[in-house]
């Protein structure tokens, strides 16, 4: 199977989780790209979705999905969403595609986060995909700084010769080179630095289940 079958796989296993009349949070990147064009096929049975990405709120909207602010939302039983890297025990670094704040909020508000994943996704350890952090456009030297002074190397993430912009106008850093053997911790010491918005690391709430795309087909891990 390509890595597309796989994403496409899990994003229509993921479907199972979506509890109908409700509210459903939607991730950001390719993965979440097929779970959104599964969910257009029962939109009738949700009652919106709350988006975590201006591209996903487009593509919603495109298959005709009302797509609520989330502060209009108290709840949603689930978040659906991808992952650059995820242990089996739900830990995962996200944000490849820059989304990693909206995606955070969006799935702190949510009563389960349901990563759905190709095998390639699943590690022992996490910290070989490098680890996003949105950051302060002001701060970024200063947050730099204080990234590499923690581990790894830290590089300001570049889109067609100028630093990347996110949805919320800020910038972000890549830490590459980690080996992550206490991702609460990490996750931890990276919010106390000034100027950070957000690290891509999910851990303290990481995802409660995991939807893997593999050869012999989805497997669940909880
Ligand atoms: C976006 C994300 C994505 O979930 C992550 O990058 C995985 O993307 P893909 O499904 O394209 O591999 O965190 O910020």
């Amino acid at each position: 199977m390509t890595q597309d079958e796989l994403k496409l796989a899990v994003a229509q296993a993921a479907i199972a989780y979506v509890v109908e009349g409700e509210i459903v949070g939607v991730g950001t990147g390719s993965t979440a790209n097929f779970f959104i064009d599964e969910l257009a096929k029962m939109k009738h049975k949700i009652k919106a979705a709350v988006a975590s990405s201006e591209a996903t709120a487009a593509r919603l909207r495109g298959h005709g999905i009302t797509v609520l602010d989330l502060n209009e939302v108290t709840s949603m039983p689930v978040y659906i969403d991808g992952a650059d890297e995820i242990t089996a025990s739900g830990a995962m670094i996200k944000g490849g595609g820059a989304a990693l704040t909206r995606e955070k909020i969006v799935a702190s508000v949510s009563q389960q986060f349901v990563c759905i994943a190709d095998g390639s996704k699943l590690v022992d350890k996490l910290g070989r995909f490098p680890l996003p952090v949105e950051v302060i456009p002001m701060a970024r030297e200063s947050v730099i700084r204080a990234l590499n002074a923690i581990a790894g190397e830290a590089k300001l993430r570049m889109k067609d010769g100028q630093a990347l912009i996110t949805d919320n106008g800020n910038v972000i850093v890549d830490v590459q080179g980690l080996q992550i053997d206490d991702p609460k911790d990490l996750e931890r010491q990276i919010n106390n630095i000034v100027g950070v918005v957000t690290v891509g690391l999910f851990a303290q709430q990481g995802a409660n289940v995991c939807l893997l795309g593999t050869a012999e087909g989805v497997k669940t891990l909880k």
